[in-house]
């Protein structure tokens, strides 16, 4: 069941005609059903651009793939660079680097840490992730299941992530619990969380500057280079933040969707076992399916999208759980089909399509393997439900799982 959210409306922009004055929020209006992506999806059967609300800011929702492609890819209309309201919620200055950029500067921001992305460093750092894998499946391997997002989906990606920056491991849960706090927790927990969490960076960055040639992401971020001048440090901090807020609760949000699914079934978990060379078109359907971002855009200059007015300094909301729901763009969307290969946003697309994706990807067949290849009949225990919240990233929170061994 959901948690309860609460509804926050604002009085609407002038220039929003009343057919498409929706002046509801989605995350409320989505957790009305028991399913949120049905619920969201409810608002296809409207017009595809409404004036809504979502966190706490009024602007346009983009409902469907073929518009919110458009968003993306056309940073000369539509800015990226008051994405994340990191600098309103904090009241100082400090930006997500590369997310809160535009052309052409982004690019500078994200050559800093994309040599650490790219899917031959992902090949390197694969025996790890399976080492993490199994470590964490190994405490509860005979025990006949488990309560998948405490005990597996929130520890998994987290320890990667940790080692990836050089973090220490042993504070981790600490660390889930502040993003958890910025990510799903009313306006007061999130500005607590994204203190502690800005503040904690800052002291680790000025801890790893004295260590500067260390291997990892954090130091190769201090060592990074930004047009041709060294990187300062709201940069360093900016861009660490970018990757701690990108890095540790989003595939532990997916994980969950994806075993909430594949719990009930039990075809595609024998289809997987038999043929394990399907797995990674699971993954992709399974991120098709499962989106858990609504990402934002501000409009530079007045313009039109769809046939719709927009004027300079709306924000633009880009539901990706809507777009990758789109009957236009998928056929049956709402059914998981891990034979289609219609390609989705879910990891975004345009400049900022998620530096993280193939990490994400790995991360995801390397647990579908560890679990399908172990267990089979992974179901929901009896009496038992999966909890979830759809509170900014959409995340199951809890997800009681039983097996069978094979
Ligand atoms: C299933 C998991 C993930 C999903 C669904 C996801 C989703 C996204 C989306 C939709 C964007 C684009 C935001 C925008 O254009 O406004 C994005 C960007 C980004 N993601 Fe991910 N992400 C995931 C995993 C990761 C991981 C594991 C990391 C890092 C360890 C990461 C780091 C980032 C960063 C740094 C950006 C900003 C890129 C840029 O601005 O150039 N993400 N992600």
């Amino acid at each position: 069941m959901a948690e309860a959210v609460e509804l926050v409306l604002r009085p609407p922009s002038d220039h929003v005609p009343p057919a498409l004055l929706w002046g509801r929020d989605l995350d409320a209006f989505a957790a009305e059903l028991d399913d949120p992506y049905l619920g969201a999806a409810r608002l296809h059967d409207g017009p595809d651009i409404v004036w809504g609300m979502r966190s706490a800011r009024e602007g346009w929702i983009v409902t469907r793939f073929a518009d919110q492609q458009t968003v993306f890819m056309d940073h000369g209309r539509f800015s990226a660079h008051n994405n994340s309201n990191v600098q309103d919620v904090l009241g100082f200055a400090l930006r997500n680097y590369p997310l809160d950029t535009d052309p052409p500067d982004h690019l500078h921001y994200r050559r800093v840490i994309q040599p650490w992305f790219t899917p031959a460093a992902i090949d390197r750092l694969e025996p790890l992730l399976r080492q993490v894998c199994d470590t964490l499946i190994a405490r509860f391997e005979d025990d006949g299941g488990c309560e998948f997002v405490n005990e597996f989906s929130r520890l998994f990606p987290s320890y990667v992530f940790l080692t990836m920056m050089g973090m220490p491991l042993d504070r981790s849960d600490q660390f889930l619990e502040w993003s958890a706090g910025f990510f799903r927790g009313g306006d007061q927990d999130r500005l607590t969380a994204l203190r502690t969490i800005v503040g904690y960076l800052k002291d680790y960055v000025a801890e790893r500057r004295t260590l500067p040639e260390q291997d990892d992401l954090t130091g190769a971020i201090i060592r990074g280079q930004i047009g041709g001048r060294g990187i300062n440090d709201e940069e360093i901090l900016g861009t660490c933040l970018n990757l701690y807020l990108g890095g540790l609760d989003t595939v532990m949000s997916s994980l969950g969707w994806y075993f909430r699914h594949l719990a009930c079934d039990g075809a595609l978990q024998a289809r997987l076992y038999d043929t394990p060379q399907d797995i990674p078109a699971a993954a992709e359907e399974f991120l098709r399916a499962f989106g858990i971002t609504a990402t934002r855009r501000q409009v530079i200059a007045d313009t039109e999208l769809n046939g719709v007015l927009m004027r300079r300094g709306d924000n633009i909301c880009l539901p990706t759980y809507m777009s990758s729901r789109d009957a236009r763009r998928f056929a049956d969307p709402h059914r998981i089909d891990i034979d289609r290969a219609t390609p989705h946003m879910t990891l975004a697309t345009g400049a900022h399509n998620c530096v993280g994706q193939h990490l994400a990807r790995r991360e995801i067949r390397v647990v579908l393997e560890a679990f399908i290849s172990r267990f089979r009949n992974i179901r929901i225990a009896e009496g038992e439900t999966a909890s979830w919240t759809n509170r900014q990233v959409w995340a199951v929170t809890r997800l009681p799982l039983v097996w069978d061994r094979r």
